[in-house]
């Protein structure tokens, strides 16, 4: 095979402009087809069919495609480099649903989700979690899933898993349920993702606090409950008709969720395994290397305004010759939260480093300040955080080492409208745009535990703040051309080059003008360009990331197109007053009709990438 050089950017392809649309863009030369929707059944049973009114069940919903498509991983299914890109399973998160989209209109013209019972709520249950899906190239390199395929598995909000690590077992784990505090059911709000170099998946709780409520008014939340924003009330409403979302009953529920999740998938009856040694928070991704003397390092950030950084370093190392070995490598380690300081100088967006050991019994992580032990430690992670000093960033999304240069590793920091003082890694008040943060670990090595960082970019807008001495243009290599708000998910792919998606403002107007619908970028560390590559529809968020070892595929994830439910410029209806989500309930091609109108309602969707002339992504 003739190996093809990647090439500058400017070279391999013309830049797109914005979009408002509501479709997929890529550019000139470029196709964009659609994989793998909402709906779509794992099975080749015709009882599992999209019906395109939103009137399945929960049977059918875990039998098909979960709605929220978020982070997501290739795997190989054979080895040899001829066959790895031919044929392989595609793993996702399905981070969340949207009520207004997820049922079918009821009778009740006022509440679309009357009656509201256990069935539905289990419904949503089976809209979450993840997708386990074998994929094929055809001869054109067209991809294709494969229903009924024996790999094909739905994970979802109630599939038995168990808890493993240090906090395993720990009381404030145990349930009536659950005495052992080792079983739970369930993952939920996996929003971005990991992957091991033994062949396994992580899959990372997000905003796992929206589900539980309390059906007793009177209910006095926790601490703990507080700093993670567990609350009386949920808009998922599940604590109504299950008491295992019920914190006035089931306290600890919550205690079992926010961990990341250990998936095998290549084997459809494994267990997944969530592993407590990780931490628990808002997850938002798992970036996974291997450090120069084989132990494995995880990086890790919780996603919410004024957190954190983590890492964690295992204590065995990892064997490519005894993969078995590596099962549990993620069981036992030290986790460590960052500091960034501004090091010598204020106001260069540059400074040191440090990575603060997690460890009962170590500073002030004591049975007096309320950590009795390890496990004390890794469910109140934020609150061990918040007493070792780390630095509070721009809501922490994903990380994202660089293949080619060990020890060099970048954070995308969204966005930040709480911030009450500024510091050179975090240099904005009101942050409407977001910012990478890149760090070089010391000589190199993973598991160091200082740095140096600086930002590598700060996302801007000189289209609406022409003055580049305004920070809120942006850093100098945004331009009127790819300007953009919120960076969320960012990956290297296998030539090194860092890819970023937005999850941020589509309003186009303001301080949002010339941006667009939420899209994503590609940077060239080495020549220093960035570019835009893809635009999604209306009201979508761009996650998810995957290339076939050959990088001529890519796999990329449209969550949510129409979800115009947070959005600031909420439409009107024809008499003026604003949509609401009953509106929606009953006319759901309003906003979207990604990927298709006769889908009957917009889809969260995998679409795959690729040059219409077969050659490499950007060759
Ligand atoms: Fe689910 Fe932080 O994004
Ligand atoms: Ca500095
Ligand atoms: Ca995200
Ligand atoms: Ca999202």
């Amino acid at each position: 095979t003739v190996v093809e050089q990647a090439k500058p950017l400017r070279k391999a392809f013309t830049p797109v402009a914005i979009s408002t649309g509501d479709a997929v863009v890529v550019p000139e030369g470029y196709v964009a087809e659609v994989l793998y929707r909402w709906g779509d059944p794992l099975t080749n049973s015709t009882a599992h069919g999209w019906r395109g009114d939103a009137s399945e069940g929960w049977a059918e919903q875990e039998n098909q495609a979960g709605d929220n498509h978020d982070g997501m991983s290739y795997f190989p299914l054979v080895a040899n480099a001829d066959g790895a890109s031919e044929s392989g399973l595609l793993v996702m998160n399905h981070e969340y649903v949207n009520y207004e989209y997820f049922y079918s209109p009821g009778n009740d013209a006022a509440d679309w989700l009357a009656p509201w019972t256990a069935d539905k709520a289990k419904k949503a249950m089976a809209g979450h979690g993840v997708s386990i899906i074998e994929v094929r190239r055809a001869r054109d390199g067209a991809m294709s899933y494969v229903p009924g395929s024996q790999y094909n598995r739905r994970i979802t909000g109630y599939t038995p898993m168990e808890i493993t690590g240090p906090a395993a077992g720990a009381e404030s784990l145990k349930t009536a349920d659950d005495p052992t505090g080792t079983r739970v059911l369930g993952t939920l709000n996996d929003c971005a993702n990991g992957k091991t170099p033994w062949g396994t998946y992580l899959a990372c709780e997000e905003n796992f606090n929206g589900y539980f409520g309390s059906t007793d008014p009177a209910y006095v939340r926790t601490a703990l409950e507080r700093r993670y924003g567990v609350n009386t009330s949920s808009s998922y409403r599940w604590h109504e008709v299950d008491e295992r979302f019920d914190i006035s009953k089931n306290p600890n529920e919550p205690n079992r969720f926010g961990w990341i999740v250990e998936i095998d998938p290549f084997n459809p009856a494994s267990t997944p395994k969530k592993r407590t040694a990780l931490g628990r928070f808002k997850h938002e991704n798992a970036e996974v290397v291997i450090a120069r003397d084989g132990r494995v390092v995880v990086y890790m950030g919780d996603d919410q305004a004024n957190d954190y950084i983590y890492k964690f370093v295992s204590d065995g190392k990892y064997d490519p010759r005894n993969q078995a070995t590596n099962r549990d490598l993620l069981d036992s380690g030290t986790l460590y939260v960052a500091k960034f300081d501004n090091g010598d100088a204020t106001g260069d967006f540059k400074g040191v480093g440090e990575w603060v050991p997690m460890v009962h019994g170590m500073g002030p992580l004591t049975a007096a300040n309320g950590f009795a032990s390890q496990a004390d430690v890794l469910v109140d992670t934020r609150g061990a955080a918040d007493l070792l000093g780390a630095t509070k960033m721009d809501r922490p999304e994903w990380i994202a080492a660089n293949p080619k240069t060990a020890g060099e590793v970048f954070c995308a920091l969204t966005n930040n409208s709480g911030r009450t003082v500024t510091d050179d890694a975090n240099p904005r008040m009101a942050n409407r745009y977001g910012q990478i943060v890149r760090w070089n670990e010391a000589g190199g090595d993973a598991t160091a535990l200082s740095f140096d960082w600086d930002l590598f970019l700060v996302a801007g807008n000189p289209i609406a703040y022409s003055d580049r001495q305004d920070l809120r243009s942006g850093s100098a290599v945004i331009t009127a051309e790819n300007t953009f708000n919120s960076p969320d998910g960012i990956a290297f792919d296998h030539d090194g080059r860092l890819w970023i998606q937005t999850d941020g403002n589509f309003s186009n107007v303001n301080d949002y003008q010339g941006q667009g619908n939420n899209q994503m970028l590609v940077a060239d560390l080495k020549t220093g360009e960035l570019q835009r590559f893809l635009l999604g529809p209306s009201g979508c968020e761009v996650t998810g990331l995957a290339f076939t070892p050959d990088m001529r595929t890519m796999f990329v994830n449209i969550q949510h197109p129409g979800e115009i439910g947070s959005h600031p410029n909420r439409p009107k209806k024809a008499d003026g007053s604003t949509y609401g989500d009953n509106d929606i309930a009953r006319d759901p091609l309003a906003f979207s009709k990604w990927p298709e109108a006769s889908g009957g309602r917009p889809r969260s969707a995998t679409v795959v990438v690729r040059r219409a002339d077969g050659r490499k992504l950007l060759g």
